[in-house]
C-alpha cells in the first residue's frame, strides 16, 4: 500500500548524495506504487543560481547519470519536484520556506506531513536546525507530521556526539529524529534478523557456551577516491567501525527483543552496547595503505598531506560482557584498498569437546564455521565437515549455502527502505541517541590512544599486525 501523499524536503537537494542515491530511490518507489504520486519533493539549496526550471534539469540529469531505466524515471513527475533556495540561511529565508510549503499544500490539498532530509555535512547540520526551529518549521502540526533526517557521522567523538543531540533535542522529539546508518537499509542487513529470529535452531547455539568467536568484516576494493577533505580528518574508525560495523555486532549479539519494532529493537542494541568492555590499546590495530604497483598509496592519493597519519584500516577486538558473550571475541575489522569487496560476519563455532577423528596425530575435525555474506554476493555457508570417500575416516569441509541471486531478484537500494520507512513512520532501521552516544562511550577513548600506523600494501588484506586478532583466518576468504 502507498504511503499518503507527504512533502519531502531535501537540504543539499543539488548535493552528491541526493542526485546519487535519494532521487534514484524516490523515483523507484513511485514507479513500484510504493510512495504516493502526490509526494511533494522540494529542493534545498544556497546557491543564487538555481531556479525551479532548473532544479527539475538537475533531478532529471541525476536520473539518467544513476543508470535509473527511462520508465521509471517518468515516474517521478516533473511537476511534483520544486525548488526553494535558502540564500543567506537567515530566518527569513527559512520562513520564507515555510510559507512555500504551506502554499504548496494548499495548492496540492495535502495535509502538513513533511520531513526534512538533511543531506548536509556535519558541521552545517546545527545551524540548518536552528534555521528550521526560528522559523517553527520543527512543530507537528494537526492532522500531519513533521520528521527531520540525518546521516552520518553523528558526531567526530563523544563531545560532538553529545553536542549534536542536545541540539537537535532542543527542537524535536527522538520519535521525530530519523538517524540514518545507510547498512542498516540494506536488504542483506535486515536478513540478519530473519536468519535469526526466523530459524529457532540457531537460538540454542548462539552463545558463548557453543560460540568461539565472531568475525565482522567490511572490506572495500576501492581507495580513498575524490574524498580526501573528509577522509583525512575521519579515518577508519570513525568512519566505519563506529557506527557501521558496531550496528552489525549489535544486530548479531542482542538479545531476542518481544517485536520487531523500533523500541524493542533499538532498547536490545543499545543493551549490547552498554555491555561493551573498554578497549585496550593492545585491543586495535591500525593499518594505512601503502603503494602496490600500479595502486597508489594513500599518501600519493589526491589531497592526501604526505605526513598523514590517519587510518585506512582499523581492526577492533571487542568484549560483550553480558551473561550471553562473556569471553567471547567479537573482532570487527575494516579497511580500503583491501583484497576486495566483502562484507561478511563470520560465526566460529566452538570444536567438539573430543576429537574423534585424528590422522597421524592431528585432529581432522574443523570448527563448523557459519559465514553470513552482505556483499557483494549475499547469502549464507554453514561450513560442515564431511568424510571423504574411502578407508578410513578423513575429513573436509564444505558448505551448505544460501545465495540471495539463486531464489530473488535484485534487491532494493538501501536508500529506497529508508526513505520508505522515513515516509511511514517507522524508526526501526534507524539509530537511536542513545545507540549513538553508548557506541562514543566505547571509541572514544581509541582516538586519543596514539596507536602505531601499520603499513599494508594496497590490494592485500591489511597489515600483518593484525593477524594477532586470529582474523586472518582462512574462513573469511572463502567464495561463500
Ligand atoms: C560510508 C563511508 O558510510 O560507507 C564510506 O563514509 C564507505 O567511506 C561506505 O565507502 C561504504 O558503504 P557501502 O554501502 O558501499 O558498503
Amino acid at each position: 500500500k502507498a504511503t499518503p501523499p507527504s512533502t519531502l524536503v531535501i537540504f543539499g537537494g543539488t548535493g552528491d548524495l541526493a542526485r546519487r542515491k535519494l532521487l534514484p530511490a524516490l523515483a523507484e518507489l513511485t514507479a513500484a506504487g510504493s510512495i504516493s504520486p502526490k509526494t511533494r519533493i522540494v529542493g534545498v539549496a544556497t546557491s543564487p543560481e538555481n531556479t525551479e526550471a532548473s532544479y527539475r534539469q538537475l533531478v532529471a540529469k541525476s536520473l539518467v547519470e544513476a543508470d535509473v531505466p527511462p520508465e521509471v524515471a517518468k515516474a517521478l513527475c516533473q511537476d511534483c519536484v520544486h525548488y526553494q533556495g535558502l540564500g543567506d540561511g537567515s530566518t527569513a529565508a527559512y520562513q520564507a520556506l515555510g510559507e512555500r510549503l504551506l502554499a504548496l499544500e494548499a495548492e496540492h490539498d495535502l495535509p502538513p506531513r513533511r520531513a526534512f532530509y538533511l543531506a548536509l555535512p556535519t558541521a552545517a547540520l546545527g545551524k540548518a536546525v536552528q534555521g528550521l526551529t526560528a522559523a517553527g518549521l520543527n512543530a507537528d502540526h494537526s492532522g500531519g507530521w513533521t520528521r527531520v533526517v540525518l546521516e552520518k557521522p553523528f558526531g567526530t567523538d563523544l563531545a560532538s556526539a553529545h553536542a549534536l543531540i542536545d541540539v537537535l533535542r532542543n527542537s524535536f522529539r527522538e520519535e521525530q529524529i530519523f538517524r540514518i546508518d545507510h547498512y542498516l537499509g540494506k536488504e542483506t542487513v535486515q536478513n540478519l534478523l530473519a536468519f535469526r529470529f526466523g530459524n529457532s535452531i540457531f537460538e540454542a547455539l548462539w552463545n558463548r557456551d557453543r560460540i568461539a568467536a565472531v568475525e565482522i568484516t567490511v572490506a572495500e576494493e576501492l581507495g580513498l577516491g575524490s574524498r580526501a577533505g573528509y577522509y583525512d580528518k575521519s579515518g577508519a574508525l570513525r568512519d566505519m567501525i563506529q557506527n557501521h560495523l558496531t550496528q552489525l555486532l549489535t544486530l548479531v549479539a542482542m538479545e531476542v527483543p518481544p517485536h520487531i519494532d523500533a523500541d524493542s529493537v533499538r532498547y536490545e542494541k543499545a543493551k549490547v552496547l552498554r555491555s561493551l568492555a573498554p578497549l585496550s590499546k593492545s585491543d586495535v590495530v591500525f593499518g594505512q595503505y601503502a603503494r602496490n604497483g600500479e595502486l597508489l598509496g594513500y599518501h600519493e592519493e589526491k589531497d592526501v598531506p604526505s605526513d598523514s597519519s590517519t587510518e585506512t584500516f582499523a581492526a577492533v577486538r571487542c568484549e560483550i560482557m553480558n551473561w550471553r558473550w562473556r569471553g567471547v571475541p567479537f573482532y570487527l575489522r575494516s579497511g580500503k584498498r583491501m583484497g576486495r569487496r566483502l562484507t561478511r560476519i563470520g560465526v566460529q563455532f566452538k570444536e567438539s569437546p573430543v576429537c574423534m577423528f585424528e590422522n597421524e596425530g592431528v585432529c581432522e575435525v574443523n570448527r563448523n564455521v557459519l559465514t553470513m555474506t552482505l556483499q557483494p554476493d549475499p547469502g549464507f555457508s554453514l561450513y560442515m565437515n564431511v568424510k571423504e570417500p574411502g578407508s578410513g575416516i578423513m575429513l573436509d569441509q564444505f558448505p551448505l549455502t544460501f545465495r540471495h541471486d539463486e531464489h530473488f531478484d535484485d534487491l532494493p537500494d538501501a536508500y529506497e527502505t529508508l526513505l520508505l520507512d522515513i515516509l511511514r513512520g517507522d524508526q526501526t532501521l534507524f539509530v537511536h541517541s542513545d545507540e549513538v552516544l553508548r557506541s562514543w562511550d566505547v571509541f572514544d577513548p581509541v582516538l586519543t590512544m596514539n596507536h602505531t600506523i601499520h603499513p599494508y600494501e594496497a590490494g592485500t588484506w591489511g597489515p600483518q599486525a593484525a593477524n594477532v586478532f586470529g582474523i586472518a583466518d582462512q574462513a573469511l576468504m572463502r567464495d561463500h
